[in-house]
């Protein structure tokens, strides 16, 4: 069983936690009182974007040797018309550079909370990116999420870029790789 830490108990916080509890896993909500100790291997930062800043300067070392889940959307909620990072870069980017002794995912940040609760986007089941340069701590979270009924996962490979090439769609688990590139296969199941 998997223990996943949650910084954020809004709708994305609430929505990821149902979603790790239905896969038989455990939610551990953790707020803004630093005191509170994280226990989990897994650690998703449900939080604004601004948030990071203070969670890597309050609980960076806490974080160290921890898969980091990144799923904010870091907009300029001042114009509501551009991104707070620079164009060639990424917000996990910015995270993983922060924490360079954690493996930083980006995931999430493209569903709704709502689709994450119901598990489906009108007829058609939730898909979850999951994207990072640590396979393992991809194809943990992808476990967790799947566990969760929420059965489409895609495993990008990187955060250091804001793009990443969606590769051929397979039914196999876990995603086989590309000879080619090195690349995992998006996996649809
Ligand atoms: N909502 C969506 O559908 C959606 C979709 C994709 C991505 N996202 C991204 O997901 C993230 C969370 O969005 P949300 O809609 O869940 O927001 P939300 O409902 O406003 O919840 C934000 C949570 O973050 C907590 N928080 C804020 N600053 C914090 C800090 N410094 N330390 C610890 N906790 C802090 C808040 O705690 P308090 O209650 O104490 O303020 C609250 O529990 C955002 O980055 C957003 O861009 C959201």
């Amino acid at each position: 069983m998997t223990t996943v830490s949650i910084i954020g108990n809004g709708s994305m916080g609430t929505a990821i936690g149902g979603i790790v509890a239905a896969g038989g896993n455990t939610a551990e909500f953790i707020g803004r009182d630093s005191a509170q100790q994280i226990t989990g291997d897994i650690v998703v930062l449900a939080v604004p974007h601004p948030a990071l800043a203070d969670i890597v300067a309050q609980r960076g070392a806490e974080l160290s040797g921890k898969v980091v889940v990144d799923i904010t959307n870091p907009l300029d909620f001042t114009t509501f018309d551009s991104l707070v990072v620079p164009a060639d870069g990424s917000a996990a980017s910015e995270l993983a550079a922060a924490l360079p002794d954690s493996k930083v995912l980006k995931a999430f940040n493209t569903n709704f909370a709502a689709t994450l609760a119901a598990k489906t986007v009108g007829q058609n089941p939730t898909t979850v990116l999951i994207a990072g340069d640590d396979d393992d701590a991809k194809l943990a979270l992808a476990e967790v999420v799947r566990a969760g009924a929420v059965p489409r996962c895609a495993v990008l490979r990187r955060v250091r870029r804001r793009t990443s090439v969606w590769s051929e769609a397979t039914d196999s688990w876990p995603p086989t790789r590309q000879p080619h590139s090195g690349e995992f296969r998006a996996c649809r199941r």
